[in-house]
Formats: C-alpha cells, sequence, structure tokens
C-alpha cells in the first residue's frame, strides 16, 4: 500500500497542470492544494482494486485516480469558501481564498472540475471503460451525488433534518464519490457488473462511516492535528449534532464492525488488496 501511495504522488507531482500564461499566480494556485497532501483515500480505493485484478493496469489507471482526487480537490476548495463553510485551514494550508482571494479559489475548484475529466478522457485506456468512468464519476460526483448533498448541507444550516434525510444529505456530500471511487476500479479491472455494485454498495457504507468520523474529527482534534478548520460544524446537520459525541461514536463503531463483516465477504483477491487500506480507515475515530 506505502509503495502504491508513493508511485500515485510521484505521478500527481509530475502531472501538474503545467501550462502557464501570464497571470502572476493563477498556475501556482491550481498547484497549491494538489501538492498540500490530503490522504488520497479515494485515489487509494480506486488503484486498490485494479491491484486485485489487473496489476498491469494501475499506471495507465494513474490519470482516473489523479482525476478522482482532482474533483475532490476541488470540492474542498469550494467547500471552504465563505458562502460554503467559510474555512481558513484546509491540508495543513491557509485555504486558497485567505492566501490569494476568492476569485482564484472558485476558478481553481473550476478548473480541477473539469480537469478532472479532461484527465479520464487522456487515459491509455479504451474508450468505452472511459465512457462508463465518465458517466461514474459525472453523476456521483454531480447533480445526483456530491453537489445536491452540498446544497442542502449548506442550505439547511440552524435546521435540524429528520433522521432519513440527514442519511440522503451525508451519502450524496461524502459517500456516493467514495462508492464511485471503488466502481472507477472496478470498471478499469473490468470485474462484472455484479461485483461492480457489490463495490458501490459497500463504498456507501465506508463513505457514511468515513462522514460520521469527519464529523467526530471535526469535534475532537484541534486545527493542527486535523490540518483543518476545525470546531466548525455548530450548524450542521453533522452527526455529532444530531446524536451527541458518544452517539456519532457508538454509530462509527456499529457501521465500522458492518463494513470489516462486508469486507471480509469478498473474494480473497480483492479482500486482500483493501484490507491495509480499509482497516486503517475503517477504525481511524478510534485513534
Ligand atoms: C474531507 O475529505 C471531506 C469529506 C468528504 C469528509 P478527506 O478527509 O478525504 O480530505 P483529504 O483529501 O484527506 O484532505
Ligand atoms: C465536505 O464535508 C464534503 C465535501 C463534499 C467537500 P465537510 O464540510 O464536513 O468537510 P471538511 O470537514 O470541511 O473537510
Ligand atoms: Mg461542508
Ligand atoms: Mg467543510
Ligand atoms: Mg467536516
Amino acid at each position: 500500500m506505502k509503495e502504491l501511495l508513493k508511485s500515485f504522488e510521484d505521478y500527481l507531482l509530475d502531472n501538474l497542470p503545467l501550462s502557464k500564461s501570464f497571470h502572476p499566480y493563477f498556475e501556482e494556485a491550481l498547484g497549491d492544494m494538489l501538492k498540500a497532501g490530503g490522504k488520497r483515500f479515494r485515489p487509494m480505493l480506486l488503484l486498490s482494486v485494479v491491484k486485485s485484478k489487473k496489476p498491469l493496469l494501475i499506471e495507465n489507471a494513474f490519470p482516473v485516480a489523479l482525476g478522482l482526487e482532482m474533483l475532490h480537490t476541488y470540492s474542498l476548495i469550494h467547500d471552504d469558501l465563505p458562502a460554503m463553510d467559510n474555512a481558513d485551514l484546509r491540508r495543513g494550508f491557509k485555504t486558497l481564498h485567505k492566501k490569494y482571494d476568492e476569485v482564484t479559489a472558485i476558478l481553481v475548484g473550476d478548473a480541477l472540475n473539469s480537469e478532472a475529466f479532461n484527465q479520464i478522457a487522456n487515459a491509455p485506456l479504451h474508450n468505452d471503460i472511459k465512457v462508463e468512468l465518465i458517466k461514474a464519476l459525472g453523476s456521483n460526483g454531480g447533480i445526483d451525488g456530491m453537489i445536491i448533498g452540498q446544497a442542502i448541507d449548506c442550505y439547511f444550516e440552524n435546521q435540524k433534518l429528520e433522521l432519513n434525510q440527514l442519511e440522503f444529505l451525508h451519502i450524496h456530500k461524502t459517500a456516493k464519490l467514495i462508492a464511485a471511487s471503488l466502481k472507477m476500479g472496478a470498471i478499469v479491472a473490468q470485474y462484472d457488473l455484479d461485483t461492480q455494485n457489490r463495490l458501490y454498495n459497500f463504498g456507501i457504507d465506508i463513505g457514511l462511516l468515513f462522514q460520521i468520523q469527519d464529523d467526530i474529527i471535526d469535534e475532537t482534534q484541534s486545527e493542527e492535528q486535523a490540518g483543518k478548520t476545525t470546531q466548525h460544524d455548530g450548524a450542521k446537520n453533522s452527526f455529532v449534532n444530531l446524536l451527541g459525541l458518544d452517539g456519532a461514536i457508538n454509530s462509527a463503531n456499529t457501521l465500522a464492525k458492518k463494513c470489516e463483516d462486508e469486507l471480509n465477504s469478498f473474494d480473497l483477491t480483492l479482500k486482500d488488496s483493501l484490507n491495509d487500506l480499509l482497516l486503517k480507515y475503517i477504525y481511524r475515530h478510534k485513534n
């Protein structure tokens, strides 16, 4: 897993969007948040699934993994904007609208969104596979996924949602992109449809767990520990606000156990390939 992450990081650094205009800092800003780091959870999910069946395709899948990370990074840059969560710190650095200005943050987000699809379209993979990848990213990262989740998250600040609405919010905001990451790995590796769907559904549970943990982080970690603005979810329909900290931890524990059982139900090759990565994340709220 460490080697895979390292080769992906190297690929990312070698393939940052480079074209240089006469804008004094736009291109620098475009690379800043990608270079700043982050856990690379989504690309690693994708690459781990590819590795389990088609290890020789890992390098061909790097642009797809980078596209996924670009779309995710754009969502974070926009999430931090004053009109959304209004946060000053991200991935251990000043957010782009703080370091530069809001126009730059908005446009870097826009650029990373379209570049995500450009990366996939140019990957050395069959065109029919690339169309499936673009569909998966477009729907789960877009209006039927992350975007509607974010819209609901922001609109319903200071307004308590019902439990089923809360689930809808978090499934769309976070879980669908994580589920798409596993599914996109399965598309590259040409797993059958049934396995693609099983991985996707598993990813929804992993994604929900990931967001519960993220809400726990907001409550319990300092900015230095988290590398981002924390104690910031006061107005949100977060799991901590709805269930209390202990309730959120309990529900993370229950979901973590379910995810571990689901992981164990996959074929041995798939399970082995995902095991290290997922066990680290499934229990991250306990560290
Ligand atoms: C943060 O995502 C936003 C959520 C969807 C919870 P990550 O926790 O994956 O952020 P990075 O990529 O590591 O910075
Ligand atoms: C954001 O959720 C999810 C995205 C789609 C970016 P949060 O607002 O909780 O993410 P953080 O805590 O700022 O990383
Ligand atoms: Mg948010
Ligand atoms: Mg936020
Ligand atoms: Mg959060």
